[in-house]
């Protein structure tokens, strides 16, 4: 393996030549003429691609630009808007923490964002591996940026052969070890491009690798089977009821669910709690009809076995939970609601 210098010159240039053009990404050739990227939309971004591929998060990315173009716009957006439009990305605490952040930045630092990692790291939504990844790529801090891509070439470069997650600080020492002072946020975004486009998980192409003489794994015929992963327990499987209900002049039954807690904010369906067997809790007395098929989401921590029921209701009832909506746009719907929301309306409008 070559010194760590000579192996960055040679990530840089091939950076240089083949970076990924991502919306949010001031890309290499404009950072040299001395564009800065904007920290809001890198914070933005960073936000989005916690736990989420770039290919889901780009038409969000752009999306939210468009509609709150700076933190101060975001700052002083309607929630339940906000909640809407990241409806369908995930891990809704994020959004939650998202206009938090926004309203400290607009409101007690005057619009700026901290350009340490130490300074966003107290920020609502921002954990250790954002605070490096926002300080390295907007403000060309010598941060370490450990994202799952970096992991894996990490794991490889140094034949690092203990599993994940354990060798979590193993491959952030590394990481940390090979972050160099020079174009820090350039390279960030390297080695996060050549685990992307090279170094992927299956079948590397490490004849494309300006590493491939430095890998170890490589060495050994081991890339294929790195990183190890701890064998995962199986997820439980919890089972709940869907209360879909459509009053006659049109509007859905929803409920805004407590703000803490799995699809926090977000609008859904009444029904009981989600266990290990189903609650039959109807909003409102009506004429349920069991659907036939159920919906079935996997979050991180369990699968869901969603039972449906559909009602057209009333225009007199007067339901203990939830509010009328009018104009539901399914797009305002967590995913696994809006599953629900296309299979019931289906049924619905056939035969109710
Ligand atoms: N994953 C996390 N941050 C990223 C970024 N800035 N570019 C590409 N993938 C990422």
């Amino acid at each position: 393996m070559r010194d760590t210098a000579a192996m960055v010159t040679d990530l840089l240039t091939w950076y240089d030549r083949h970076a990924r053009a991502l919306p949010w990404r001031v890309g290499p050739g404009e950072r040299a003429m001395g564009v800065r990227p904007d920290p809001y939309a890198v914070w933005l971004s960073e936000i989005m691609l916690q736990q989420t591929t770039v290919a889901a998060v780009k038409s969000y990315f752009t999306r939210f630009m468009a509609l709150w173009p700076s933190v101060e716009a975001l700052a002083v957006a309607e929630d339940a808007r906000v909640m809407g439009e990241w409806a369908g990305l995930g891990y809704y605490a994020r959004a939650r923490n998202l206009l938090k952040c926004a309203r400290t930045v607009a409101g007690e630092l005057g619009g700026t964002f901290p350009d340490t990692a130490e300074g966003l790291r107290a920020l609502p939504g921002i954990g250790p591996y954002t605070a490096g990844a926002i300080a390295a790529i907007a403000f060309d801090r010598p941060e370490p940026v450990v994202d799952g891509n970096v992991e894996r070439v990490m794991a490889r470069i140094f034949a690092v052969a203990e599993p994940l997650p354990r060798a979590k600080p193993v491959l952030r020492a590394k990481t940390a070890a090979m972050t160099p002072a020079h174009r820090p946020g350039d390279y960030a975004q390297a080695v996060m491009d050549l685990g992307a486009t090279i170094c992927t998980p299956k079948s590397p192409t490490c004849g494309l690798c300006p590493w491939n003489s430095d890998c170890q794994a490589r060495a050994v015929g081991m890339q294929a089977a790195l990183p190890a992963r701890a064998e995962k327990t199986a997820k439980p499987i919890r089972q709940g009821i869907a209360y879909l209900g459509r009053r006659e002049d049109g509007a859905w039954l929803v409920e805004t669910r407590p703000a803490k807690g799995l699809l926090g904010g977000m609008l859904g369906w009444p029904g009981g709690p989600w266990g290990d067997s189903a609650e039959d809790l109807p909003p409102v007395a009506a004429d349920w009809r069991a659907l036939p098929d159920d919906v079935r989401h996997t979050f991180t921590h369990f699968h869901l076995r969603l039972a449906l029921r559909a009602a057209i209701l009333p225009m007199d009832c007067t339901p203990e939970r939830g509010h009328f909506a009018a104009l539901l746009r399914p797009s305002d719907l967590p995913t696994v609601m809006r599953k629900a929301h296309d299979i019931a309306r289906a049924m619905l409008d056939a035969d109710g």
